[in-house]
């Protein structure tokens, strides 16, 4: 590339590629600050995931975001954007534009109608900063002039003085996902920590389970010094919900994973318990004492507290597939309780497969944070270059912690660029 061409292009103090969470709020924070910002993305749809986020309500931030919420090989990593812009503020600036929102479980705060009040909120603040949003862009091929005031080319296109790459993971590749991010990394010569996808459903090859489909518990979920206590569903494929989703993105393959099906029931505990006592139901069938196995389930919607079986009668029919439930208790010898109980409590699975980018929510893995100036998101060995969002090494956990990453990571790049 000529000097000359070089000269000849439109000229910016920063471009921002990837319009999605992060880049949109980093080209915001940069726009602010007087910059002439351009904001560029390969689709002619912004902000694509926030709009089918959190079931359509985009679960925006979590509350009690900390650096212990996300997986990276630096885990400290993420501190210093969090600290800079945590979700405290990104929740005033949805009070601005007085978006409703509920906290609906730990933390996590959703809009109370659409995710499109994200998107329409990110637009006019977008507009009122005065940065240039150009989409569709495909981004061809990236220049890099270090010696020069405007050190980065994009094709012949435009030029910058900072480059902001926000391109995000591979997850969802349907509604825009690229490896973009990854090869400008790969051309700078930067680390990529392998990529995975995560929070993502499990695949367990295993036709006695696929008689449990539709089937939910509270669960504890577990692997290595890792566990969640949430839903874990059962599908034709294998397992699925908010448990199964977080603990999949610790999970490497030819890993066990611990599922308790009953964590406020020790079932061993509980059948020893009746053997040993001189209560008559000893002499029923375990069959019908565990089907008698009940929580109390308060419903807040019709007021009143109704008994639930802890137990679906499939899932019963799935242990007989396994174990003689026709033994009276009293008869069963001490080891087989402890046997039936550890299906139940202690419930060990090795899964084939993950469902893929194509299922997954998020990317694990990513540029390497030890590239990158955790203050900044500045890339330590090319000035004026940043990596942000999911495209970096930090993934959060299932519930608006990878959103506040996407605001954190790039408020401070905005406000640094
Ligand atoms: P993001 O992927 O959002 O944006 C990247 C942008 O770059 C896209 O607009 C893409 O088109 C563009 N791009 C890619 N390649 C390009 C190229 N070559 N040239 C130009 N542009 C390019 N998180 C959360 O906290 N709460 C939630 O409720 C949910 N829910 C949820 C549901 C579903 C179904 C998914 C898939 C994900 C979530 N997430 C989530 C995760 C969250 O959506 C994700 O972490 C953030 O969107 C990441 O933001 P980024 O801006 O980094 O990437």
């Amino acid at each position: 590339m000529t000097c000359y061409i070089y000269c000849c292009l439109n000229s910016y103090d920063t471009i921002v590629i990837g319009a999605g969470a992060a880049g949109f709020f980093a080209a915001i924070e940069a726009a602010k600050r007087e910059q002439k910002v351009l904001l560029i993305d390969h689709s002619s749809k912004i902000g694509e995931k926030i709009r089918i986020s959190g079931g359509g309500r985009c679960n925006f931030t979590n509350l009690g975001a900390s650096y212990e919420n996300y997986i990276s090989q630096n885990p400290n990593f993420c501190r210093s954007a969090l600290s800079q812009f945590g979700p405290e503020d990104f929740v005033k600036l949805v009070n601005k534009h007085k978006i409703k929102f509920h906290e609906k479980k730990l933390g996590q705060l959703f809009c109370d109608d659409s995710s499109q009040e994200i998107i329409d909120m990110l637009l006019v603040e977008a507009e009122a900063s005065g940065l240039k949003l150009h989409i569709p862009y495909s981004c061809k091929k990236i220049y890099h002039c270090p010696e020069s005031e405007y050190k980065f080319m994009l094709d012949e296109f435009a030029r910058s003085r900072s480059l902001i790459i926000a391109t995000g993971g591979l997850s969802i590749p349907k509604i825009g996902a690229s490896d973009f991010g990854y090869r400008i990394a790969k051309q700078f010569g930067l680390n990529i920590v392998k990529t995975k996808p995560a929070l993502v459903p499990l695949v367990i090859e295993d036709e006695e389970l696929r008689k449990l489909t539709g089937i939910s518990f509270d669960s504890i979920v577990a692997i290595r010094r890792q566990s969640f206590r949430e839903n874990s569903l059962f599908t034709h494929k294998g397992l699925s919900g908010p448990a199964i989703l977080q603990i999949s993105s610790y999970w490497d393959a030819g890993e066990r994973i611990n599922l308790n099906l009953s964590p406020d029931l020790d079932v061993y505990k509980e059948l020893k318990k009746i053997k040993d006592s001189k209560e008559t139901r000893k002499k029923q069938k375990i069959k019908n004492i565990l089907k008698d196995f009940v929580y109390l389930e308060n419903s807040q919607l019709k007021n009143k507290i109704s008994r639930k079986n802890i137990f679906p009668d499939k899932f019963i029919d799935f242990l007989e597939s396994r174990f003689n439930l026709e033994n009276n208790l009293a008869e069963s010898s001490d080891k087989e309780l402890q046997e039936l109980a550890q299906q139940i409590n202690s419930f060990g699975f090795i899964p084939d497969a993950t469902e893929g980018y194509a299922k997954a929510e998020v990317t694990r893995g990513g540029v390497d944070t030890k590239e990158l100036d955790s203050k900044t998101m500045e890339v330590k060995q090319v000035p004026g270059l940043f990596f942000i969002g999911e495209v970096v090494d930090v993934t959060g956990w299932l519930g608006g912690y990878n959103f506040q990453w996407a605001w954190s990571s790039g408020y401070v790049a905005g406000n640094s660029c």
